[in-house]
């Protein structure tokens, strides 16, 4: 089958009740990971590529990839997704790659840093939503910025998501996910010490907001065993911290149905290529240790997709198509 539209896994989702991993991708060895895992799960999956990850493989290399990931899983619901897109530009670009699913980024202003206002998020988002719904073309938005909840405390620039704002957020643009900031950061170093979220708005969020699909950003839980061997195998990530597993569990509990995760199939790879060369100087055929790391990109994927509730699902739903939401969108 083709690429499915985002919104139909979400909404799925929200009838099952569990959340659907969204895995960033670069090159082969991370997409044949992710299929596989997905495969073997018989979940749904959301492959999803950054603006550098567009840069990194020129584009057309990463739908080609993603064309063979879907020949070689006809019978998966895979949705390709553009992650963090911060203009309308390049929701054009993964529109015109056949993405099935982009988001509008609003909540920084152009420089990467500075939080947008609530009108020009508004503003911007609406504009993606018009361009890309015509196409039957998924949108999410962001409202808030991310960062930890201390730094919040601590008045920099991470910005929770307010309830109330998030109801006229969607109203106002006509989203069909949002990425809340909990108090959740990208990377591998989210929190000084104790992890702390405010998933309690979560639940307030999705109560008022029910038509919406909610998503969380910065989900990696930086596995302390892949750390260690990093740092073992002459890394240095000292003090890496992640959200723990349960920690995401507990959210989809309370409506998140889109769970981020980069950070930690980077870690598995890097721990895994540091091991291979350190225990064999004299490796020197890539094959040799991205092999290996595929295979631990893929026990991760795989053990978040079984966490995040999805695995089993994929046969639930027949696949809708983009002409189906043109039409659902045009009603
Ligand atoms: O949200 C960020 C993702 O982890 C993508 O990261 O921009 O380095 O590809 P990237
Ligand atoms: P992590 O850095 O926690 O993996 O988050 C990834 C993400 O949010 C991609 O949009
Ligand atoms: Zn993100």
């Amino acid at each position: 089958m083709p690429m499915v539209p985002m919104k139909q896994v979400l909404d799925e989702a929200e009838k099952g009740g569990y959340g659907v991993g969204a895995f960033n991708v670069n090159n082969m060895e991370q997409i044949q990971a992710i299929m596989r895992a997905a495969r073997e799960a018989n979940s749904p999956v959301i492959v999803q590529a950054s603006r550098g990850a567009l840069r990194y493989s020129n584009l057309i290399y990463l739908k080609k990839l993603m064309e063979a990931a879907v020949e070689e899983n006809p019978d998966l619901k895979i949705v390709l997704h553009l992650d963090h897109g911060n203009d309308l530009e390049v929701v054009q670009q993964a529109i015109d790659l056949g993405f099935t699913s982009v988001m509008l980024d609003g909540s920084l202003e152009a420089d990467g840093k500075t939080p947008r206002s609530f009108e020009s998020n508004v503003d911007i988002t609406r504009r993606a939503v018009e361009l890309a719904h015509p196409y039957g073309v998924t949108v999410e938005g962001e409202l808030g910025t991310l960062g930890g909840v201390e730094e919040h405390v601590a008045a920099s620039v991470a910005i929770l998501t307010e309830p109330e704002e998030a109801v006229q957020f969607i109203e106002q643009t006509g989203v069909d996910a949002l990425a809340v900031a909990i108090g959740t950061s990208h990377g591998a170093y989210k929190f000084k010490d104790v992890p702390k979220l405010a998933i309690d708005r979560v639940e307030t969020i999705h109560r008022l907001a029910p038509h919406a699909r909610l998503v969380m950003h910065g989900s990696s839980s930086v596995p302390q065993d892949l750390v260690e061997a990093v740092n073992r195998y002459g890394g240095a990530m000292p003090n890496a911290r992640g959200v723990p597993v349960e920690a995401i569990q507990d959210a989809i509990t309370k409506g998140i149905r889109k769970i981020n995760v980069d950070t930690d199939t980077r870690i598995a790879a890097t721990a895994t290529i540091r091991r291979i060369y350190h225990e064999d100087p004299s490796v020197f055929d890539p094959r040799e240790y991205l092999g290996p790391a595929r295979e631990a990109i893929y026990k991760v994927v795989k053990a978040r997709i079984e966490a995040f509730g999805s695995a089993g699902h994929n046969d639930d739903y027949g696949p809708k198509t983009l002409d189906d939401m043109k039409r659902e969108y045009a009603r």
